[in-house]
């Protein structure tokens, strides 16, 4: 073996080596500013399903994550994280105003209004239940509408500006070519409307607002026989956002990097 064919082979193998030994938790270049300081992501209804997954990648990927959970009593999966837990109920004006007041002064770089829920009985328009449908509006509309507007000072307080909330296809009005969903399918569609308000009403200051579809995802709501499972959904949602310029603001995205039709 020759003198450089040897160098090579060294080189190789410090290459697998530092591959194989990078710690899981590393901090990424995507986890930190241009001053190399960790940014910090909140993430709500992170106690399971999508949220749960945000909270375990971007923790993973040195984020410093701030989790939101209805009861964190039962949050076991979020607080074996070690991440930052925070009750929050969206469709509650006290547990948002109690979270603002415990969040004072904690500069925020990613909001990921995530937590939502679905009406399961809005397949049948003349027999679904408008109290279910309230209620889905209330938490899936305007829940991110109110956690946004009181996390606005810790947002400008932070120096990547970014506010993601996860729609759905079923949000989608031109791609509904099946109906039914009844409540679902609109309050997804009005969340859509209002990122797009809050893009334009944001965007002097440097924010980038978008909706985003996770994909059909196999969690409590997607079911499953879902297409994805949390992992490919998230992984392909982070790599989106991490993307994401003041351009994008007012966009629909999709977990896969597609733009979906309104
Ligand atoms: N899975 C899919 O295929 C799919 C597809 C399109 C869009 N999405 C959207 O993706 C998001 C996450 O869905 P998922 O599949 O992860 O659903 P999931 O498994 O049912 O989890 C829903 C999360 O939202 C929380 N939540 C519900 N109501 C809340 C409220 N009033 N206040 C605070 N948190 C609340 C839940 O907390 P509790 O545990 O306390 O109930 C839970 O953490 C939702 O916005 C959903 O509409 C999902």
């Amino acid at each position: 073996m020759t003198s450089r064919s040897v160098r090579t082979l060294l080189t190789m193998l410090a290459v697998v080596a530092a591959m194989t030994l990078t710690p899981i938790n590393s901090v990424t270049a995507e986890a930190t500013d241009h001053d190399g300081e960790a940014r910090t992501v909140l993430i709500t209804g992170a106690n399971r399903g999508l949220g749960l997954e945000f909270a375990r990648q971007y923790s993973a990927a040195g984020w410093k994550v701030i989790g939101t959970a209805r009861k964190p009593a039962t949050a076991t999966a979020l607080k074996d994280l070690g991440v930052r837990l925070v009750q929050l109920d969206v469709a509650d004006a006290a547990s948002v105003a109690a979270m603002t007041a415990d969040l004072a002064d904690t500069p925020i770089d990613l909001l990921i209004n995530n937590a939502g829920m679905a009406n399961r009985d809005g397949m049948d328009f003349e027999t679904m239940d408008f109290d279910g449908v309230e209620r889905v509006l209330a938490v899936n509309t305007i829940g991110p509408m109110r956690v946004t507007r009181a996390l606005l000072p810790n947002l400008r307080a932070g120096k990547g500006k970014q506010i993601v909330h996860i729609s759905s296809g079923l949000g989608s009005i031109e791609e509904n070519t099946s109906g039914g969903y009844y409540g679902y399918r609109e309050s997804k569609a009005a969340l859509n409307m209002f990122n797009r308000s809050l893009a334009w009403n944001t965007k002097d200051e440097g924010f980038t607002c978008v909706v985003m579809s996770p994909g059909w995802v196999r969690t409590d709501m997607g079911g499953p026989e879902a297409d994805l499972n949390p992992e490919e959904s998230i992984s392909g949602m982070r790599k989106v956002i991490d993307g994401l310029t003041i351009e994008d603001t007012g966009t629909f995205q999709s977990w896969n990097g597609t733009i979906r039709a309104w």
